[in-house]
């Protein structure tokens, strides 16, 4: 019996059809490449933690009135997401040189940027994801001016949330990369933040240490890379069960405990 539908495979996750139209559902792979996929390999488990991580993070998003795809987890590796048209554009935020900056312009490593940049790459595994300019997105249609608008006014947000969410549990956020679609209602479509967000498109160093708790781990050959991504879930308050500190202030045990109820 075929219980769905496959719409696309990426690197790292499958679309599959969602019950109701409109609707898709992300299953979160182990896989993971590098340098457009001429690195392969498995992390164990990495998908359960992206799932539960990105559910952590699109939720609190939501929250403070960013529109996402997200709609709820559904499973270990499974979450229900709204349909949209994704916009060829993979957006880089930088608040710190790293990675493809830092070797592109010759800044070390590690130093901060004086403010906050935002890249846009062509989403096009052919050619290699290459930087592009506003000017070849609007030359090439690939999104509107009004879209790109709200694109970078999006990543905006999501960066001054994000940073402070880090910066709470003892992560920077160095940079990271996001994705956006376009929700069609009607004849009307708007932009909403898309795919996901966890270790494997962010960049997240210890804030006392500098130990990186991403996929850097996997692309220069690091080692403990599940125990990274593991680090980064137990920190968001994700894996409080092993033995994780909570993270989040729960006022409502305190109270119920210094009420002598039994919380
Ligand atoms: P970069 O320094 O290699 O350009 O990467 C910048 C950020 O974007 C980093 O946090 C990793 C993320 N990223 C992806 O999520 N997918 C990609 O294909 C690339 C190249 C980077």
């Amino acid at each position: 019996m075929v219980r769905r539908r496959q719409i696309y495979e990426g690197k790292a996750k499958i679309l599959y059809e969602g019950p109701e139209p409109g609707t898709i559902i992300q299953y979160f792979k182990d896989d993971a490449t590098a340098f457009n996929a001429q690195k392969k390999g498995t992390i164990n488990g990495k998908g359960v933690l992206n799932n539960r991580i990105s559910e952590h993070v699109f939720t609190m998003l939501g929250n403070i009135g960013v529109p996402t795809h997200f709609i709820r987890r559904l499973n270990m590796r499974e979450q229900l997401v709204r349909q949209v048209e994704i916009v060829p554009i993979e957006v880089v935020i930088r608040n710190v040189a790293a990675g493809s900056l830092s070797t592109r312009l010759g800044i070390e490593e590690g130093t901060p940027l004086p403010r906050t940049l935002i890249e846009y790459y062509y989403k096009d595994d052919a050619l290699g994801d290459p930087m592009i300019t506003e000017e070849h997105i609007a030359c090439f249609g690939w999104a509107s001016q009004e879209e790109m608008h709200d694109i970078a006014d999006m990543a905006i947000r999501v960066n001054d949330f994000m940073s402070g969410l880090f910066a709470g549990i003892g992560i920077r956020l160095v940079d990271f990369k996001l994705e956006f679609g376009r929700l069609w209602e009607n004849d009307f479509s708007r932009i909403i933040l898309a795919d996901e967000i966890s270790p494997d498109g962010c960049r997240l160093w210890d804030a006392v240490t500098g130990e990186k708790l991403d996929k850097d781990r996997f692309r220069r050959d690091l080692g403990g890379e599940v125990e990274a991504y593991q680090e980064v879930a137990r920190r968001l308050g994700l894996l409080q069960d092993e033995g994780g500190e909570p993270t989040v202030l729960d006022l409502d045990s305190a109270r119920k405990k210094r009420d002598g109820e039994k919380a």
